[in-house]
């Protein structure tokens, strides 16, 4: 098969939403049609509930599992589809954000009685700053839920993306009975029916047709009639190309628990959704279809089996073929590399790879050489973009609790924070080791992890911080401003001058002062100042 031929079967997506909306539900029965899974309630959910951290070292025990559902591929009606797991819970949010870098649209899950909620507010910022194409499913319809015209005008609103419903819902809660599909006319009731898997459809000749009464009684028959009228004379003719802009979103109704109003979904968005697209990088595009193969990390997971103390390096491929035992170029640190085991995630067990294609994930196993970002390519010296580290929002001091182990310390610190869990500072004069994170879950997982898997103790002592910013801008200005501001000055791993601003107010007043220094709160810059 040509490359193009490959490039066109693969479509790399991501499922958001707020922690409980349905994301896993969902997945596991996109995954049951796929027949990657054969029965609902074979994944087991990798996502954190609440703030229980014994359930994350429990789900770290079972890390094998999480590892293979980080990346979920199956074949569906002759593509390839490979959904990118994303962490729902908000302390993880970062690492969410890093993983849809990698993918090419998502499927955003909305609570109908919830609404749009703060972490899909956020996602979808994201998803906004890329133009990420995305499909909206509406969950949960067999619950009382609200409005779907409020519900449509707030996800408009809340989200700042247009939509258009691609099917309609009969009523909701204990009165659902199922959707209407807009664009081909027919009728799939709903039965609450876990085990179903493939949905039946029935076709009616239009509205008028009286067959609509008889399935769903006169009076839903024409509350059906009087929605899709005024849904057909607001909204415009679904638009493909207005999709792929991430500028509109298809929205479908349905209930993931009972399997419906999934199948539509599924194939409208094999249908209509883009496969790999371009990305960009500090000095060109990189196109699928060149034949160089180029690819970065985007994400790198410890791997807890106790024996060995290698990593999991999760690679996107964005042009060519990657090869098994090939040779290639790490740019960041000039070297060559080749992977004898490479994997894959094709029917949730993890298969050895031979070639992987653009859109495809592949797994390295990893003994230090990768940080998030890093890029592999046949030879030529091209940094990703788009692959920012955030400005954590909680600072804590290390303080290292056994002095025969600072070496340990030192090393799983390092090799921890080089994986995305959190951002490290070091402070001079002192040589002070202060981290960074978005959630305060991420310090209970590092403290566990560093005990357990580098056998060194450490505690984390609070600092009063607010945001961290990297500076850029006037030499002078810079150095001055150090010396005004000794005590807060760090710097991170790659020796980038860092701010730590107290409270917002000082962060503005800093700004405010300084008209010629930037402060950064992403790392984005980075790859800016290269340009
Ligand atoms: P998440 O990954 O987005 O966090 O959500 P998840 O799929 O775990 O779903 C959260 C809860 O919502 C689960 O219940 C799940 O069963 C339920 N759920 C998902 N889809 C539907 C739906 O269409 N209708 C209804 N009524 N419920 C739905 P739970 O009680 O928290 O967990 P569990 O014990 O059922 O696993």
């Amino acid at each position: 098969m040509s490359l193009s031929q490959e490039i066109d079967k693969r479509k790399t997506f991501g499922i958001i939403s707020h922690p409980d909306a349905g994301k896993t539900t969902l997945t596991e029965k996109l995954l049951l049609f796929g027949g990657a899974i054969q029965t609902a309630g074979a994944v087991k959910s990798n996502k954190i509930k609440k703030t229980a951290t014994s359930d994350f070292m429990e789900i770290e025990k079972q890390r094998g599992i999480s590892v293979a559902t980080s990346v979920m591929s199956f074949h569906y009606k002759g593509k390839i589809v490979n959904i990118l797991d994303t962490p729902g819970h908000k302390d993880f949010a970062e690492d969410t954000y890093r993983t849809l870098t990698a993918v090419d649209s998502v499927i955003l899950v909305v609570d109908a009685a919830k609404g749009v909620e703060a972490q899909t507010r956020k996602l979808m910022q994201v998803c906004r700053m890329r133009n990420t194409p995305v499909i909206i499913f509406v969950n949960k319809l067999d619950r009382e839920g609200r409005d779907p015209f409020d519900l449509l005008d707030e996800l408009e609103q809340e989200l700042n993306i247009s939509t258009r419903p691609l099917s309609w819902p009969i009523n909701i809660g204990s009165r659902f009975k199922g959707v209407y599909l807009l664009y081909n006319q027919s009728l799939n009731l709903f039965e609450g029916d876990k085990t179903k898997k493939a949905a039946e459809y029935k076709a009616i000749d239009s509205l008028e047709d009286t067959k609509l009464d008889e399935l769903v009684g006169e009076e839903d028959a024409n509350q059906l009639r009087e929605d899709v009228e005024l849904i057909e004379g607001v909204y415009e003719p679904f638009d493909r190309n207005l999709y792929l802009d991430g500028l509109l979103a298809p929205v479908f109704f349905g209930s993931a628990l009972n399997n419906f109003g999934v199948q539509e979904m599924l194939d409208t968005f094999i249908d209509i959704a883009p496969g790999p697209k371009s990305r960009e990088t500090d000095k060109r595009e990189v196109k699928p279809s060149e034949d160089k193969f180029t690819g970065f990390i985007f994400k790198i997971h410890a791997n807890l089996d106790p024996n060995h103390r290698d990593r999991i390096a999760f690679l996107r491929v964005c042009s060519g073929t990657f090869e098994r035992n090939t040779f290639y170029y790490h740019p960041r640190l000039e070297k060559k590399m080749r992977f004898s085991n490479p994997y894959t995630f094709l029917a949730s067990s993890k298969d050895v790879v031979e070639e992987a294609f653009p859109g495809d994930v592949v797994g390295l196993y990893d003994t230090g050489n990768f940080k998030i970002g890093d890029g592999l390519t046949e030879g030529e010296s091209i940094e990703f973009q788009g692959i920012p580290s955030f400005s954590p929002e909680l600072f804590r001091e290390v303080v290292n609790l056994d002095p025969m182990k600072s070496k340990q310390l030192e090393k799983g610190i390092d090799q921890l924070t080089d994986e995305g869990v959190a951002q490290l500072y070091t402070q001079q004069p002192g040589n002070r080791k202060i981290i960074g994170t978005v959630g305060e879950l991420q310090f209970e997982v590092i403290q566990y992890r560093l005990k357990h898997e580098y056998n060194a103790s450490a505690r984390f002592d609070s600092l009063p911080y607010h945001k961290a910013c990297w500076m850029t801008g006037d030499e002078q200005a810079i150095q001055d401003f150090i010396k005004y501001k000794p005590q807060d000055i760090v710097v991170d791993k790659d020796d980038n001058l860092v701010f730590l601003a107290q409270t917002a107010f000082m962060l503005d007043m800093a700004k405010q002062n300084n008209p010629k220094i930037t402060f950064h709160e992403t790392s984005e810059f980075k790859v800016a100042s290269a340009n």
